[in-house]
């Protein structure tokens, strides 16, 4: 028995889906704790492509259970459009379940993100513009409304009469923008209801009844670790936790029920939105990693920011996550380039800083220190072990496992299932105690 937290390392998009995907084969519950419609997970199966935005990844194994948990925050529109899109490609949804406590996006938050966005002009964060901030907001300001509002219609007319009012002269008075028509808000959300109510369970007794059970937990993050509300690069970050801890906290388990922390990374970096990002690459380079990458988000179709892989961060998302390892994807990107650019570690004010700074505006300002290995300048895509890589992607690895002190358990050099090179069983392996003095992973290659 594991229960396994996989999350982003990064600033997400890092190949999460595919990476739950994977591990879900042996998984008998799949749960997402955190995040809304702003995650867009692919996930390839034999040429097949799933994109997926709330429902886990988990999804597409018949016997698996997928919980949509207690912290994210659920769009009844997009979701069911989503359980409409896997009926459609012959995926059972019969084992999803929803929490009754997650709280639900309504229209008025998806206009306020994109008025508030508006609003802020070069202050603007770059959100998806589907509401997660004003969702979260009412979550933390006590108005908001949960799935278990959802089904109780005398309630929700009650309870929105009165929210769409209050809504509607932020609406109106701040933005300048048309109010919203509340009853028929409320007449579609009683169908949303309807689509939705064979779903709605107690998730955090469901899994932990799977927890006693023995069953195998996978909790599948959202978003990453520079995104985390707390611990990322505020203001630039989403409303939820995507960390580790998140997990425990999202989905209602205590943190003694997780045996693992496995974080996935790309070979480089990406971002979507505003914000700082100190390895950022704006001429060819970056250009041709966004094309090999195929950088587009999954939720909004815009170009995702592409740079050199920053080691910083890496150790960051180690520390703050507590990972017991790492999967690296995309390795294959990289394989048309002659040399390869590591970050290292941060200049600042002409002082090199090791650790990754919680003050913005000096991780604003701050200046990489870059290590160049050689690149291999061959394909990766067709390689299953780690002998079948050239020696010189197999000391980019090393390197990124000795500098980060963490060992690699996965390797993605594509996007489908089967392109992945497994190093040790990333659920059973060796725990960071398996160190050696130095910090340095023992035995990996
Ligand atoms: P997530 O949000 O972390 O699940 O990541 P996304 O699905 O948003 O973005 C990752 C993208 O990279 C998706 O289009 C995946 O299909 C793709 N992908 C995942 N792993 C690999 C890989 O190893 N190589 C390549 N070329 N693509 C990959
Ligand atoms: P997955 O799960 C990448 C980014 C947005 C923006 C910031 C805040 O696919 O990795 P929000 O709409 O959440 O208020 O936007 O967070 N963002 C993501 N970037 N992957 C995601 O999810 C993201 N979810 C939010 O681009 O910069
Ligand atoms: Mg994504």
């Amino acid at each position: 028995m594991a229960n396994v937290i996989v999350i982003g390392a990064q600033w997400g998009d890092e190949g999460k889906g595919k990476i739950t995907d994977l591990l879900s084969r042996s998984a008998d519950v799949v749960v997402r704790s955190q995040g809304g419609v702003n995650a867009g997970h692919t996930v390839v199966v034999r040429g097949q492509t799933f994109k997926l935005h709330l429902i886990p990844s988990g999804i597409l194994y018949p016997n698996t259970e997928c919980i949509i948990g207690s912290g994210t925050v659920i769009d009844p529109q997009v979701l069911i459009e989503e359980i409409d899109q896997l009926k459609a490609l012959g995926v059972s949804v019969d084992n999803l379940y929803i929490s009754q406590t997650a709280h639900v996006t309504m229209p008025y938050h998806r206009q306020i993100d994109r008025a508030s966005e508006e609003s802020r002009g070069e202050y603007k964060i770059g959100t998806t513009g589907r509401g997660i901030g004003p969702t979260y907001a009412d979550k933390s300001e006590r108005t908001g409304i949960r799935i278990l509002d959802l089904m109780n219609p005398k309630h929700l007319h009650k309870q929105l009469k009165w929210t769409i009012d209050y809504k509607n002269a932020i609406l109106e008075k701040l933005y300048n923008l048309p109010p919203l028509d509340s009853e028929r808000i409320i007449k579609e959300y009683l169908v949303y209801a309807e689509r939705l109510r064979s779903h709605v369970v107690d998730s955090s007794l469901k899994i932990y009844q799977a927890v006693q059970e023995k069953k195998n937990i996978l909790f599948e993050g959202a978003q990453g670790t520079l995104l985390d509300l707390d611990h990322g690069t505020y203001p630039y970050v989403t409303s939820s936790n995507p960390i580790a801890g998140g997990a425990c906290v999202g989905a209602g388990v205590g943190p003694t029920t997780i045996d693992r922390v496995i974080g996935v990374a790309k070979a480089y970096t990406t971002r979507v939105g505003e914000g700082p990002f100190p390895t950022e690459l704006n001429g060819n380079i970056g250009n041709l990693l966004c094309d090999r990458g195929a950088e587009f988000g999954t939720t909004t179709g815009r170009r995702r920011r592409c740079g050199w892989f920053d080691a910083v961060i890496g150790r960051y998302a180690v520390r703050i996550n507590g990972l017991d390892c790492l999967a690296i994807t995309k390795l294959d990107v990289l394989d048309e380039l002659e040399e390869i650019k590591v970050c290292v570690a941060y200049k600042i004010d002409g002082v090199i800083c090791n650790h990754f700074p919680t003050n913005a505006s000096a991780f604003a300002n701050c200046e990489p220190v870059y290590k160049i290995l050689p690149g291999w300048r061959q394909s990766t895509t067709e390689c299953r072990s780690l002998d079948d890589l050239p020696k010189e992607a197999l000391r980019y690895l090393q390197f990124l496992a000795e500098i980060m002190k963490v060992p690699i358990a996965i390797v993605s050099v594509g996007a489908s299932r089967d392109q992945t090179i497994i190093v040790e069983d990333p659920i059973h392996g060796p725990k960071r105690a398996l160190l050696d003095a130095n910090g340095i992973p023992v035995d990996m290659f």
